[in-house]
């Protein structure tokens, strides 16, 4: 395997192929860790990692301190709401502040889009993307493909269909970049209110009707509705919304027997995917996230041992 370069994942837009399979190659070794009785190996021992979130997180913030810790790095975590942004403090004297501690790995999560970047300006430690506005969020789509090649065995030629909240979506564009690498045929789908142009410019297919697309589907990842991105709904209703494009016992028939049916979380139930079917649905999406663990704390061993032969 070849030596990792990056110093920071801000986006996968910016991971070729090879880098992506060294991720899930490390990824699969490290989910053995996590099932021994002590779990933790030395490898970040003496680094120091900070978890910085500007914005709201359970799946993300969790499994990147758990995955430092199983590494045994030092771990900080910081929240917006309980810090000093609160008196007044700009996010920038915050990340020089912090960059004084002369940390190893910062770990970002923000509401702002791809200003990720000038972040690089002010420390001397790695940055790594935990979703940034709606531009990517590099470790969801790299647990989304490890998981779906984890089932499937392959990430090639894939018919992947997501659905929902495209624009606001920055999950939606990680996936894009990464399973286009693999020749994967993408369709987004959702209403035309929701569907910016920029994707008709990204070698996606478009689709404003659920019932046409998601028979053909290998793999469909369903996206919440972020109302926190949107001063107003660009929908008349959410009825009308559920009404045709959530996912119902009834177009659940419709899928390929084998198809993967996925939700990066968190899951408004009854509005992206009917309760009704949560039994079924469910399991997979744990499964995502016990499988972001084992990718996060692949991504931490590269960034952190960077040079390290693997
Ligand atoms: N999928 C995801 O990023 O979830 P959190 O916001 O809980 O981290």
């Amino acid at each position: 395997m070849k030596e990792w370069q990056k110093k920071h994942i801000l986006g996968i837009k910016d991971l070729n192929k090879e880098e992506l399979e060294t991720v899930f190659t490390l990824a699969n070794s490290f989910k053995e860790i996590s099932e021994r009785d002590v779990k933790k190996v030395p490898a970040l021992r003496g680094k120091t990692i900070i978890n910085l979130f500007f914005e709201n997180s359970t799946r993300t913030r969790t499994s990147f301190e758990l995955a430092a810790k199983r590494l045994s790095a030092d771990v900080v975590n910081f929240s917006s709401s309980n810090s000093s942004l609160t008196k007044g403090e700009t996010i920038i004297d915050t990340i020089k502040t912090l960059e004084a501690y002369h940390p190893n790995i910062m770990i970002v999560r923000l509401n702002a889009s791809a200003c990720l970047q000038s972040f690089i300006n002010y420390t001397q430690a790695s940055i790594i993307n935990a979703g940034d506005g709606r531009n990517e969020h590099p470790t969801q789509a790299l647990l989304d493909m490890f998981t779906v090649k984890e089932a499937k065995g392959s990430l090639e030629n894939l018919n992947v269909l997501i659905v929902g909240d495209i624009g606001n979506s920055r999950v939606a564009r990680s996936n894009i970049f990464g399973f286009q690498r693999y020749a994967s045929k993408i369709t987004v789908c959702g209403p035309p209110t929701f569907i910016p142009y920029e994707f008709n410019e990204m070698g996606v297919s478009v689709s404003y009707n659920l019932d046409d697309v998601i028979g053909q589907a290998d793999v469909i990842i369903m996206l919440r509705i972020q109302s926190e991105r949107q001063d107003d709904l660009f929908l008349p209703s959410l009825r009308e919304y559920t009404d045709k494009f959530s996912l119902t016992p009834e177009r659940l028939k419709k899928v390929k027997k084998d198809c993967l049916i996925m939700h990066p979380g968190p899951v408004n139930w009854d509005v992206e995917i009917s309760s009704a079917i949560k039994n079924k649905i469910h399991p997979l999406i744990l499964k995502q996230a016990e499988n972001g663990l084992a990718v996060r704390m692949a991504v931490l061993y590269l960034i952190g041992t960077k040079k390290r032969e693997i």
